[in-house]
């Protein structure tokens, strides 16, 4: 923006000028026509008297010599009196006026502009010779100087002017920008300045803000995931240590089929958190997931029918409710559900599967001690288990709930903890399929038994 203004500024401070130059140039060209005019007129009239010799008045820089039909110099302006013909020029053929720059005219000095004026008599043509002052292109020296004196203070002037407004305006820019360039994964809990002004800059610090909270959040959820996840894989990792340590130390002592058994345990739940882990890195990462039109009824189904249950299972499975969802992630959600449910439960689960519109819907209800309303959204952060929990049970890792949700989330569902009379009451939700109209047939895919 400086430089165009400058630019600009230049520009139309040289285009005044030259106008101005042009102007000043015309009106002294004028001028010294004027003069000529009136020289040549009033030498007119002593030529036709025969008049001289006369005494010429000096006009200023005008040097005035009168040439009789024999060339020779009747009368003369003071400047030039007694010296030769200043020229030797002559208008030619019709014509009675001839101009030249002589650098300088016989007798004078300097460059001058000699006007040759050839007048008829009767005893033939007497000449005029008028030198004048040479009218400069740029018609005058000190105007110059001063229009570029001036063009130069008011370019100078303009650039500043805008450098500095530029400068004001952009320098909440330029804080942001040191802010930025200084804001490391270290120190993200920084914030760049706000100006106070509610312009564009002031909206766009406001944003830059909000952006680094949403990354703060992010990354301390990130970091804690880690720790949290270190720790629990530390833990079957310093159990299989501190009992193959004792074993080794007491080698007859020790019921090598039991530590067996245990480090295999360990191993297993390792490897079933090391699974888990992988599962949310894909997740989290939004990896692309095969959507077929899938039976959910049959699906809730067959996962019943493959396990052995602790407690009385009540089933209530509306046939045929199509989503479209990977079959391996859905299995792996319900499962969590229904292991959980089992594991709170007194005596009784109760999974519901049915179609709402145009949502397909599935209830895991228990009837255990529930889920306290403070904790429904709780239990889906990574690592939590609730304190009954970890007392009941110390095996999960407390992550099954989370995988569960997310898994939801990726299909465009929601999973979430709701009222119920007695226990804990989980709902999944996930958008329905509905097959195509007959005469829309052959469009979409075939849903796929379980
Ligand atoms: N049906 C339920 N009734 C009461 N509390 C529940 C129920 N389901 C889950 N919870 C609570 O939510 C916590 C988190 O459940 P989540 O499935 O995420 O972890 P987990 O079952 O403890 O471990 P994991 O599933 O990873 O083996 C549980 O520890 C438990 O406290
Ligand atoms: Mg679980």
């Amino acid at each position: 923006m400086t430089l165009v203004t400058g630019i600009f500024a230049a520009l139309v401070c040289t285009i005044i000028g030259v106008l101005v130059v042009v102007d000043v140039h015309y009106r002294e060209t004028h001028d010294r026509q004027r003069l000529v005019t009136e020289a040549v007129d009033r030498m007119r009239n002593h030529i036709e008297q025969r008049s001289f010799p006369i005494k010429l008045a000096p006009n200023g820089d005008e040097a005035i010599q009168v040439l009789n039909p024999r060339g020779q110099v009747v009368t003369a302006t003071p400047q030039i009196t007694g010296k030769p013909p200043m020229a030797a020029f002559q208008p030619t053929g019709d014509r009675v006026r001839a101009e030249r720059t002589l650098c300088p005219p016989i007798g004078l000095r300097d460059c001058r502009t000699v006007v040759a004026y050839k007048m008829y008599q009767p005893d033939g043509n007497w000449t005029v010779y008028i030198a004048l002052p040479v009218v400069p292109w740029y018609a005058d020296g000190p105007l110059v100087i001063f229009l570029v004196a001036v063009a130069l203070l008011i370019t100078a002037m303009m650039t500043m002017g805008v450098y500095r407004a530029v400068g004001r305006t952009l320098a909440p820019v330029e804080a942001i920008r040191a802010e930025m360039d200084e804001i490391t994964a270290s120190d993200i809990h920084r914030r760049v300045p706000v100006p106070g002004s509610q312009d564009e800059i002031g909206v766009l610090a406001t944003s830059v803000n909000s952006t680094l909270a949403r990354l703060e959040a992010a990354y301390s959820q990130l970091r804690r995931f880690t720790s949290d996840a270190s720790h629990e894989v530390r833990s079957p990792l310093t159990a299989i240590r501190a009992q193959m340590e004792e074993a080794l130390m007491y080698p007859d002592d020790t019921d090598w089929p039991q530590i067996g058994q245990a480090v295999l345990a360990a191993t297993d739940r390792l490897q079933e958190l090391v699974t888990d882990l992988l599962l949310l890195a894909r997740l989290d990462a939004g990896a692309a997931l095969p959507r077929d039109p899938t039976d959910l009824t049959g699906i809730v189904e067959t996962e019943l029918n493959r396990r052995t249950h602790a407690v009385e299972v009540v089933r209530n499975l509306q046939p045929g409710v199509l989503a479209r969802f990977d079959r391996t992630q859905i299995t792996r959600l319900l499962s969590n559900l229904v292991d959980n449910a089992e594991r709170h439960a007194t005596s009784q689960i109760t999974i519901t599967v049915r179609g709402d519109g145009c949502e397909a819907v599935v209830e895991v209800t228990d009837d255990g001690a529930g889920i306290p309303a403070e904790a429904r959204e709780v239990v889906f952060t990574r690592f939590v288990r609730l304190d009954t929990a970890r007392d009941r049970d110390a095996g999960g890792s407390g992550l099954g709930l989370a995988i569960a949700r997310q898994i939801a989330e990726v299909h465009g569902g929601t999973l979430t903890v709701e009222d119920s009379e007695r226990g804990a009451r989980f709902i999944l939700r996930l958008p329905r399929w509905e097959p195509p109209p007959p005469s829309a047939t052959g469009t979409d895919t075939a849903p796929q038994s379980p």
